[in-house]
């Protein structure tokens, strides 16, 4: 109709879950969890979420959805019938009927240290099929640390977290071209 306007969708899960300070929640911003979950509905079937609630939240495709697992340590999400309760600090714990079952995971830790990605790394290791796919987002200064340990690349597409003051990048041990373009919502000073 002429002269309407259309409201952009809201994001449900955004709409519904304040960040939680107490579990270091930032959530992407809109437009990024809907680059990232085109990236999951293009190149996966199954895919392990590594406290990245958002991007399982907002998953569309059925199928995907059905087989995926969203692991976090927030207990609020437990209705959920792929809730897996997620402590990074236990690795040991996740249940072994999920050794090697996803062939991509999704990470976002709480924390950015050394210390911590080794033990993600651990669970992603743990959860992945050979040749699985990972998607990253973290600091740039752990970028040598995580080529080493997981063999992810840092991708000129990067995040927008509205709410977190660093400025992350992701990281990948694929390639899909819209990982080449800048993201138009991070604005550029150099
Ligand atoms: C920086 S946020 C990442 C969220 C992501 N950007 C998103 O939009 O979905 C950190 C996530 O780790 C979860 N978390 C906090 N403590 C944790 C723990 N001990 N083990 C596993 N996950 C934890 C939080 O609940 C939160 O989902």
């Amino acid at each position: 109709m002429e002269g309407s306007t259309k409201r952009p969708r809201p994001n449900m899960f955004l709409l519904k879950n304040k960040e939680n300070g107490d579990f270091n929640q930032y959530w992407y911003s809109k437009d990024t969890i809907e680059f990232m979950k085109n990236q999951v509905e293009k190149h996966s079937k199954s895919c392990a979420f590594l406290s990245t609630p958002s991007i399982y939240f907002s998953l569309k495709d059925k199928d995907i959805k059905g087989n995926s697992k969203v692991f976090d340590y927030d207990k609020k999400f437990y209705k959920d019938p792929n809730y897996v309760f997620y402590d990074f600090n236990k690795p040991e714990d996740i249940p072994t009927d999920l050794e090697g079952v996803f062939d991509f995971v999704v990470i976002d830790p709480p924390f950015v240290t050394e210390e911590v990605w080794t033990l993600y790394a651990t669970a992603a290791k743990y959860l992945l099929a050979e040749d699985g796919k990972i998607l990253l987002s973290t600091i740039d200064e752990r970028e040598e640390f995580l080529k080493e340990t997981l063999g992810v690349d840092k991708k000129t597409f990067r995040p927008s977290i509205p709410n977190l003051v660093y400025q992350y990048s992701f990281y990948a041990n694929y390639e899909d071209e819209e990982f080449d373009e800048a993201n138009p919502e991070i604005p550029e000073f150099d």
